[in-house]
């Protein structure tokens, strides 16, 4: 591939020459942009004589049209380190220098990121609006990871390791067939995806969102789940190569992957119903939908009326339990992943529904998390195993957290 790898200022900056090195290594033909202010940290001979091509800093050096011809010749942008800044820039549509303006020439194009800053700086939520934003455009995001960071303290903010950024670049698959290379239409698709070869025409059930649980002909019980969390999964699942059998309640959500199979249901009885029938013919299951353990006993057929002055007491009765019943009929080769959301003695009590439900893993979502929960778009969870292990993630966009649920529980 033709890669151009993109460098702003950030103290990680050091390490881009590594990651040059190891594209070409690696068989690509690497050129180098960088800002002004990367060059504050690495050095414009290091960078060409890496690449072993002229720079690209200065937006007039060639006459000001040089940002057009090296999107035409670049395949994949790399930005590495990502900061703050040229994140926004690139959200806002800003072009104000030689890389930014090459970012939204490249528009339609992939682009992938290895954010690095301060841990503080990749909290704030312009931050995480505009990561949202460039992976809503079908950027990826490779990291950050937490650890140890150039300011001196640790947390989230720290850029992948140069090996980790060029393997993950090797496994993105350009959905760009053979025939559109050679027409040399390849700039014609930006989309891309990760495969994992362990879900290659496999087939998974996610659920997700809410169930209602019908009181009368207009009234329902409900709860506050958007179905953000299970559409990831879906999305994450069907982009790394599975076959998704979707089965949502009520949300307007759509799916837009042609490998995902919505099937709509209202009502934890008809979830239940789907996902036992589709269970037996399929490889893993992820049950991320937030279903009502009780529904009315009766459901009257008209609209109830008020009646005197009195209260009204309405009678529940307990629904099926999808997850348990889909630990009770596992197959030996088949993934069982269930959700848990805890408000006191999480751990303990994840660990306990793992084993009573017989699940492979579990994600735990805490609602003490800010950012964590119901609606939102970000997510901070914990995956536990069967086997004992224990990741805890930073947090993310539900996107992000989908493709790391993903990629923890197909190991
Ligand atoms: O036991 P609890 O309801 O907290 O378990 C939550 C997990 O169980 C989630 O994965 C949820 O999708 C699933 N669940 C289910 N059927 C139910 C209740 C919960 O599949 N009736």
């Amino acid at each position: 591939m033709r890669i151009i790898v993109g460098i702003t200022g950030g103290i990680a900056a050091y390490k881009a020459p590594e990651l040059v090195r190891l594209l070409k290594k690696a068989g690509h033909e690497v050129r180098c942009a960088a800002t002004d202010h990367a060059l504050q940290f690495v050095t414009r001979p290091t960078l060409e004589t890496v690449s072993g091509h002229p720079l690209y800093c200065d937006l007039f050096a060639s006459g000001g049209t040089e940002h057009i011809s090296l999107k035409d010749w670049g395949e994949l942008l790399v930005v590495a380190p990502a900061t703050a800044n040229i994140i926004g820039k690139v959200a806002s549509g800003i072009a104000d220098d030689a890389l930014s303006t090459l970012l939204l020439a490249f528009s339609g194009k992939p682009v992938v990121m290895a954010p690095a800053m301060n841990s503080d700086m990749w909290a704030h939520p312009a931050v995480q609006r505009n990561i949202q934003t460039l992976e809503g455009w079908g950027i990826r995001m490779v990291g950050p990871e937490t650890g140890e960071l150039a300011c001196g303290t640790s947390g989230t903010g720290r850029m992948s390791e140069p090996e980790d950024i060029a393997e993950a670049i090797c496994n993105f698959e350009f959905r760009i067939s053979n025939s559109e290379k050679e027409n040399g239409d390849a700039a014609s698709s930006s989309e891309f995806k990760v495969q994992n070869p362990k879900l290659a025409g496999r087939k998974w059930i996610v659920t997700a969102g809410p169930t209602y649980e019908r009181i009368d002909s207009v009234r329902f019980i409900g709860n506050y789940s958007s179905g953000k969390m299970g559409f990831a999964l879906a999305e994450a699942l069907a982009e790394a190569g599975a076959e998704v059998e979707l089965v949502a309640g009520p949300t307007a959500l759509q799916a837009s992957h042609p490998r995902i199979h919505l099937t709509r249901v209202e009502s934890a009885r008809e979830m239940y119903a789907a996902a036992t029938e589709l269970f037996p013919q399929c490889n893993g299951a992820i049950l991320s939908a937030a279903v009502a353990d009780y529904r009315p006993g009766v459901c009257a057929d008209h609209k109830l009326k008020k009646q005197g002055d009195e209260g009204m007491t309405l009678t529940l009765v307990q629904n099926p339990d999808i997850l348990a019943t889909l630990g009770s009929m596992k197959q030996p080769g088949q993934t069982l992943v269930g959700f848990a959301l805890e408000t006191d003695n999480e751990l303990a009590n994840a660990e306990g529904k793992l084993q009573r439900k017989n699940l492979d893993y579990i994600v735990l979502n805490s609602l003490r998390d800010q950012g964590a929960g119901f609606g939102v778009d970000t997510n901070k969870v914990t995956i536990l195993s069967r086997g004992g292990s224990r990741r805890d993630c930073p947090l993310m966009s539900k996107r992000e957290v989908a493709r790391e649920i993903v990629a923890t529980v197909t190991q």
